[in-house]
């Protein structure tokens, strides 16, 4: 791989998102909602999932052809048996330049404080917590099954003294939910040197029953909160990252290193496709171009197959899949009315990988 490989809009492969597990202990409406995912509902077997040896093989063909990041995702990742193992299989690759990659993990915490200390033990660099509000009553009904929001926190501290930093808090955003939590969140987080982002609840997955009217604007989010504690706006930190910064600001309105900054995810209100440079592999192995694409590429049958694809092969087919690229579901979207039903069978992002 040459490391500049681009799709058909000229966006690089930079970032893996891998999905290890489409199982939650969560019922999040956004995400997972009961009514659909109980105990009937038809999880992947096991000899469906990719092995670990399966999924650092694929991975590595992938930072042959440029990835620099990989994030385990699922469902809840910290509920795949033996993660610290695959962290360790994927902490010893190098990317071409002989660098070793960005390895990070989107969790809801439930885990954290019992595992943080093993996962940085296996080369984790930071974590990723997903966090709705403070307040205990408004965390148990968003979680669904009653999960005290003190444990979180705990995972959060633990994670915090394992050095599994710099950590990111994500809070999904509901109008007529939690948006009462936005302050506290702020206030709570402000000079922890942990960085809250406000992600916009999106038309993910076909099970949510996404409204626009329960979409609050991150232009909201930040005028809320930048008439308490005033706020300046940061440049990117890299391209095509997903969320716009915003550092907190001292007495004579300039950007305080001690105060931190948030960031917001604007995937609804202010689309960031042109710049997307993430790929997603999916629980069983299949290609993801798109958050919100239908359809995935079946690399677990390339490599499980008779006579199955060697290396390079496997790096040939990726690389032609990424070149034929020119996925921009948000853009495209946006461009809609604003309410529109987007319509058409989407995979669930607890299958595919926040
Ligand atoms: P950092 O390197 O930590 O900044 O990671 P990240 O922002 O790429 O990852 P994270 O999983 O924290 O992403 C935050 C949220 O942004 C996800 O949970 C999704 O809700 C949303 N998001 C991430 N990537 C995409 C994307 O490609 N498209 C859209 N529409 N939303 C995305
Ligand atoms: N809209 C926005 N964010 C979502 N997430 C899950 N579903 C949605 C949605 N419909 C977020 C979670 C977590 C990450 C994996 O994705 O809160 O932070
Ligand atoms: Fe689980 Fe995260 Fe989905 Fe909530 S958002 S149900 S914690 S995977
Ligand atoms: Fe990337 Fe698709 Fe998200 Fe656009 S909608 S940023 S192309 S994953």
């Amino acid at each position: 791989g040459s490391g500049r490989l681009i799709d058909t809009l000229g966006r690089p492969l930079r970032d893996l998102r891998i999905s290890v597990t489409d199982r939650c202990n969560f019922r999040c409406n956004y995400c997972m909602p009961k009514e659909i995912f109980d105990k009937d509902y038809a999880y992947l077997p096991h000899k469906a999932l990719l092995s670990f040896e399966e999924i650092t093989r694929i991975a590595k063909v992938f930072v042959a052809h440029g990835v620099q990041k990989i994030r385990l995702t699922g469902g809840e990742p910290l509920l795949r048996k033996n993660i610290e193992r695959l962290i360790e299989q994927l902490a010893a690759l190098r990317t071409p330049q002989g660098q070793a990659l960005d390895i990070t993990l989107t969790t809801n915490g439930s885990l954290l404080a019992r595992k943080a200390r093993d996962l940085k033990a296996a080369g984790l660099q930071r974590v990723t917590v997903s966090l709705d509000g403070l307040d205990d009553a408004v965390f148990r009904r968003m979680n669904d099954v009653d999960f005290p929001v003190a444990d979180v926190l705990a995972g959060i501290e633990a994670a915090q003294e394992a050095g599994l930093g710099p950590i990111k808090i994500n809070m999904v955003v509901k109008r007529g939910t939690n948006e009462h939590e936005i302050l506290p969140m702020a206030r709570h987080f402000m000079g922890s040197g942990i960085v809250l982002r406000f992600i916009e609840y999106m038309d993910v997955g076909a099970t949510n029953g996404w409204r626009m009217n329960e979409v609050l604007a991150s232009s909201e989010v930040v005028k809320l909160i930048h008439a308490e504690l005033p706020l300046v706006q940061l440049e990117p930190s890299n391209p095509g990252e997903t969320a716009a910064r915003w550092g907190y600001a001292n007495a004579s309105g300039q950007y305080d290193k001690e105060l931190g900054e948030i960031g917001v995810i604007s995937s609804v209100t202010q689309a960031f496709c042109s710049e997307c440079n993430r790929a997603r592999l999916s629980t069983e192995g299949k290609l993801f171009l798109c958050l919100f694409a239908s359809q995935g590429y079946d690399l677990r049958s390339l490599i499980r197959q008779e006579g199955a694809a060697s290396d390079a092969d496997l790096a040939s087919a990726i690389g032609h899949i990424w070149q034929g690229r020119g996925d921009r579901y948000s853009e495209l979207r946006s461009a809609l009315a604003p309410d529109a039903g987007t319509g058409g069978h989407r995979v669930e992002m607890s299958y595919i990988g926040g």
